[in-house]
């Protein structure tokens, strides 16, 4: 393939990839835009292979690349669990970290690279920058995946000092690139480069580590940034400029989604960056944080929640993290098809940190065939709580706390939830009394006009709809 060509598909699969992002900014034009960005990726990759800057004799070195990673990735993407999906994609960034680092060292010790001069120190900042990055995305991600499964435990790690201590280690990167741009050799680079390395992975580590539950929402789409921004410093390694812009895309979309998760958390951006949110700011004794629920939790059947809903003219079904565990959502949609047919007025009320990762509920609920125009943001739809008869709280448990408005003290306060208690009626559907990701406890189920609907979401709605169509 001519360099001519191979310059014509660049800019084809870059037009391809900014449709694919346009795409998938509504439910109903998502699949063509996935299908946008396979066919640009489709592109992207065979102009690579075939283009100017891959001899024919590395064909079988990429050919067997291919087929092992592909086969992982296929084997992976098959055998995950809806429920596990945040976690691979943590895993998947890390990826793209590692593999920037890795680019950063092989484009140092390439041997056929000669430059000079202001070329060769440009070449050298861009290594430099593109394994900071890449070290830092790598280990904040393997951390982030320890948080979403569950192996690390939510609670930020708060060391004294830590703000210093980043200071000193950002002051330590910057006196080793000095080191590393004025090294005479590659021999002597090495060694500041590697320190650097290393100071950029616990870098990483500490700062996924300083955060805490209720804000991983954020920290997984910042992420997302930085594996865009590693891709695009590995672009400027390696002279590509469809890998510049991509990566660029990924860069900026991910920051501009990270700064909406923080609205949506009504948070500060570089407050979550530094650290030490969401994890329980320290109770003073006697503080609202203190107090313990009040009142009862009443439980409720399924044959009485079908004929609450029976009744109701107005039902908001509000889902959760537990309805992706429980695989609920065609029977939400059973009822909610059943409901409307005999009347009633069904909504669903996402919340935007929902599940574990952005859009999740839209996903299941889109998945089920739920129709687009009665899925609202929680903005549409927060005032309409008070005019509604009926709630179902699907498995969820941190979106619709109370407390996050009435307790100063608690670890999500500030955070806007779904104003639920406001309805006449409210039902949450979950298994136990237990907490949700926050770890915090729930005032919403020891309300007066709270009931609720103990057991797995997807077993406890077919009773629902049994008695329902019954
Ligand atoms: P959670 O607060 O985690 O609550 C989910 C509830 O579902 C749990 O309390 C659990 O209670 C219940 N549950 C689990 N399995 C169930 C099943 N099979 N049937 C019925 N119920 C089941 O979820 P949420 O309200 O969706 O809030 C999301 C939380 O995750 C927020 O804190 C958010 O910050 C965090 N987070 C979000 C994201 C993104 S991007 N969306 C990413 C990371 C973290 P039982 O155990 O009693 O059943």
């Amino acid at each position: 393939m001519s360099a001519n060509l191979a310059t014509v598909s660049y800019i084809g699969a870059t037009i391809l990839f900014i449709l694919s992002l346009g795409g998938l900014s509504h439910p109903e034009t998502s699949r063509r835009g996935n299908l946008y960005g396979m066919i640009g990726m489709g592109i992207a990759v065979l102009a690579t292979i075939f283009g100017p800057r891959v001899s024919p004799e590395g064909y079988a070195w990429i050919i067997a690349a291919l087929v092992v990673g592909g086969s992982i990735g296929l084997y992976a993407a098959k055998k995950v669990k809806m429920t596990e999906m945040p976690e691979l994609v943590a895993l998947m960034h890390s990826f793209v970290g590692l593999a920037a680092a890795l680019v950063g060292f092989a484009s140092y010790i390439d041997p056929s690279v000669h430059l000079e001069g202001a070329e060769k120190a440009i070449h050298q900042v861009e290594i430099y920058v593109g394994i900071f990055i890449g070290a830092v995305t790598f280990s904040g991600s393997l951390i982030a995946f320890g948080k979403l499964n569950g192996k690390i435990g939510g609670k930020p790690l708060l060391l004294p000092g830590r703000h210093v201590i980043n200071l000193i280690g950002l002051l330590l990167v910057i006196w080793f690139g000095r080191e590393f741009v004025n090294a005479p050799d590659v021999a002597s680079g090495m060694t500041p480069l590697i320190i650097m390395t290393v100071i950029a992975l616990l870098f990483g580590v500490h700062m996924v580590m300083a955060i805490g539950g209720a804000d991983m929402p954020v920290v997984v789409s910042m992420l997302n940034s930085y594996s865009g921004w590693a891709a695009s410093a590995t672009g400027f390694m390696l002279g590509n400029d469809l890998l510049i812009v991509t990566g660029a895309l990924v860069g900026s979309s991910g920051a501009i989604l990270s700064y909406i998760m923080c609205q949506a958390m009504n948070r500060n951006f570089f407050s979550v960056i530094a650290g030490g949110f969401g994890g329980g700011a320290p109770k003073a004794v006697g503080a609202a944080g203190d107090k313990e629920p009040v009142g009862e939790a009443t439980p409720i059947s399924a044959q009485e929640t079908a004929e609450l809903l029976r009744e109701a003219k107005s039902v908001v079904i509000v889902p959760g993290y537990g309805m992706a565990v429980a695989q609920a959502q065609h029977t939400v949609n059973e009822i909610t098809k059943f409901l409307r047919a005999k009347g009633t007025k069904v909504r669903f009320a996402i919340h935007p940190v929902a599940g574990r990762m952005p859009g999740h509920m839209n996903v299941l609920l889109a998945e089920a065939k739920v129709p687009y125009d009665i899925v609202l943001e929680m903005d549409e739809i927060n005032e309409d709580f008070p005019s509604t008869d009926v709630v179902m709280v699907i498995g969820a448990n941190d979106i619709v706390n109370p407390d996050a408005q009435e307790d100063p003290n608690s670890p999500i306060a500030g955070m806007p939830v779904l104003e639920v208690w406001k309805a006449e009626t409210s039902i949450v559907m979950k298994r136990s009394m237990a907490s949700g990701y926050a770890g915090v406890d729930n005032p919403l189920f020891y309300k007066e006009n709270n009931r609720m609907l103990f057991g797995d979401a997807k077993k406890m709605l077919d009773e629902v709809l049994a008695t329902l169509k019954g």
